[in-house]
């Protein structure tokens, strides 16, 4: 019996395609990569992996030959608008936000142009690689701004004439530096997501892949949690609990020779900072250790 094999898309190059791997391979994927370095093979987990173009990740998803994509939200929701005008069904769901591919989908004009706001583009023209999400955050202004399509170098655009602003991811910001460009409106927070397909996936495939999905939710939490250790007054227990957010309660184990003091464990699920741990000593807290979670399953 042929083996079921599930099918994940990712980006073949580009900001996204380190952090899935690496996402991935925490979750105890082990893959070894077919020739053509497009494919690449689980050895251990019925999954293989597709390198691609962003931009087609949806629409593998959408036509069932992937069954999971790793894809920024900015791609997820131009093709999203796009696959609804065409039909009425919901053509994927999103399964998860990620913690890496942080990005933001922004109006952005010429710093010598008298544009100040998008209010100013009325009558004018704006390139964008993301049509629909920019046609419908202008709809809902209620302005009259022209939409022009341009894929790749989309910062170009004004100083070839072709559009009076643009509307452009932006990261760092050094794009659009480069550009002599001034970063307006911000029309999308975008980071990377996991997209899936609506179809029925048999049983054992769904198990995978709740499995997967399970571990990345695991492998996310973890990158924030610490598990910390203290010494810290009996009385004070309380307020160092309130000084820790997220954290469960501590597991407290007495120390030789005081009734005063405690040693204090315990899991805290967001990064801790140096303010906090500042404001633990204020408290009485002493030999304050903080370490990294390795692998957590709630
Ligand atoms: C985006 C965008 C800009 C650049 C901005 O392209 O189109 O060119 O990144 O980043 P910065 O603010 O850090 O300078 P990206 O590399 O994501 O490629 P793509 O849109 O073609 O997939
Ligand atoms: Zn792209």
């Amino acid at each position: 019996m042929k083996e079921e094999r599930i099918k994940i898309a990712l980006q073949k190059s580009g900001r996204l395609t380190d952090h899935t791997l690496e996402l991935l391979q925490k979750c105890g994927l082990v893959i070894t990569k077919g020739k053509d370095k497009l494919i690449a093979y689980g050895e251990n987990m019925p999954f293989d992996l597709l390198f691609v173009r962003d931009d087609d990740i949806p629409s593998l998803i959408n036509d069932g030959l992937c069954h999971l994509g790793f894809v920024g939200l900015n791609v997820a929701m131009e093709k999203n608008i796009h696959f609804k005008s065409l039909s009425d069904n919901k053509p994927f769901s999103i399964e998860a936000t990620l913690d890496f591919g942080q990005c933001r989908l922004s109006f952005a004009y010429p710093d010598e142009a008298d544009i100040q706001s998008i209010s100013d583009l009325e009558g004018k023209t704006v390139a964008t690689s993301y049509p629909r999400i920019v046609s419908d955050y202008i709809d809902q202004q209620n302005l009259n701004i022209n939409v022009t399509e341009f894929t790749g170098a989309v910062e170009l655009a004004p100083s070839l004439g072709k559009s009076d602003a643009i509307c452009d991811l932006i990261s760092s910001g050094s794009t659009l530096r480069a550009h002599n460009l001034i970063e307006g409106e911000v029309v999308l927070e975008s980071s990377a997501v996991i997209i899936s397909a609506n179809n029925q996936l048999s049983e054992s495939k769904q198990q995978w892949v709740d499995k997967l999905l399970e571990r990345i939710d695991g492998v996310l939490q973890v990158r924030e949690s610490k598990y910390i250790m203290m010494h810290a007054p009996r009385d004070a227990i309380d307020k160092i609990t309130a000084l820790l957010p997220g954290s469960e309660s501590p597991t407290i184990i007495s120390l030789e020779g005081t009734d005063k003091m405690v040693a204090l464990h315990m899991v805290c699920l967001e990064d801790v900072f140096w303010e906090t741990l500042e404001g633990l000593k204020s408290e009485g807290a002493s030999s304050i250790l903080v370490v990294p979670v390795e692998k957590m399953l709630a």
